[in-house]
């Protein structure tokens, strides 16, 4: 039977997020197990940005939940993820596990193109920002194959199915969870399927999702957009996520290499300003 992890974005119990993820899991025709992890409610500290989790052991110091969340991860053979809309993103209970991103590489061979759908869940028609981009980036992040993404909206817990149009969504996304790679569409970056662009000035166009530069042009059926590959590569294929693995491994050597001038630089700054510091009273770290 297929284990199908479904991570919710929210907090809030039986919320839009949970229901929808639950729902996506009942259209799927195929028997499995439904995990669920509410990210909310395991201890994910921030990245120390000290790449321990690159090296010998390739496991982060840190002493949180991060495991008891990436190993149900690792384990599923698909992922079903919703978010709330908070203040225009996603919520930061999907960046929290994000930025332990290079945790991520030592599982590489069980999260590489595991099937997705991402749904972001917003209260306001029209105000979610850039929640689903959030969602889309974190699919990705875990390395994930994303299949659908969409915006569904409900503001109060059940109202993202007070009528049946998201429930036709989710049936869709169920769909979608285990059919070939997500067709090209001319108003999607060509490589990476994002449809989230920074305008860089004339037609030049930046895709949001893999970082990747092209032009945007008019044409009758509306914009097409034309993005190139760069030199370094996050996630479009599995030989480009390993070598940008292998290119973080080589910051060691790369840092060991200029310490003396980098430290030169970095202990000017110092003295500057007057750190405000937390309360002494709070514990130890756990
Ligand atoms: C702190 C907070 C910020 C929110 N910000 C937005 C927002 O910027 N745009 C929006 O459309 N909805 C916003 N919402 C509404 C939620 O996205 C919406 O209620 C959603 O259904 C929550 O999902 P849940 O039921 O799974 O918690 C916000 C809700 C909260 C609690």
């Amino acid at each position: 039977m297929k284990s199908i992890v479904g991570i919710v974005g929210s907090a809030r119990r039986l919320g839009n997020c949970e229901i929808f993820v639950k729902e996506v899991s009942r259209n799927i025709n195929l028997p499995h197990e439904l995990v669920l992890l509410r990210l909310s409610s395991f201890r994910l500290e921030p990245c120390r940005g000290c790449y321990v989790c690159l090296f010998a052991e390739e496991r982060c110091p840190r002493k949180d939940d991060l495991y008891s969340v990436l190993e149900p991860i690792a384990q599923a053979d698909a992922i079903i993820v919703a978010a709330p809309a908070y203040f225009l993103g996603a919520s930061a209970n999907l960046r929290r596990l994000t930025d332990r991103g290079l945790s991520f590489y030592a599982y590489i061979d069980k999260l590489w193109g595991k099937p997705a759908v991402a749904a972001a869940v917003a209260g306001i028609p029209g105000k979610e920002g850039a929640t689903l981009l959030g969602v889309e980036n974190f699919a990705r992040m875990l390395l994930a194959d994303l299949k659908v993404s969409r915006v569904v909206y409900g503001a109060l817990p059940g109202e993202v199915f007070l009528d049946g149009k998201n429930r036709r969504v989710a049936a869709e996304m169920a769909a979608a969870l285990f059919t070939p790679k997500r067709r090209a569409e001319p108003h999607r970056c060509p490589l990476c399927g994002g449809d989230t662009f920074r305008f860089l000035g004339g037609n030049r166009v930046r895709c949001m999702l893999c970082s990747n530069a092209g032009t945007v042009s008019m044409e009758e059926q509306g914009p097409h957009v034309h993005v190139e590959k760069g030199a370094h590569e996050l996630f479009l294929s599995r030989e480009e996520a390993e070598a940008h693995r292998q290119w973080l491994i080589g910051m060691k050597d790369r840092f060991i290499a200029d310490k003396k001038k980098l430290k030169q630089i970095s202990s000017d700054y110092r003295r500057d300003g007057r750190w405000v510091e937390p309360p002494a009273d709070r514990g130890p770290e756990k």
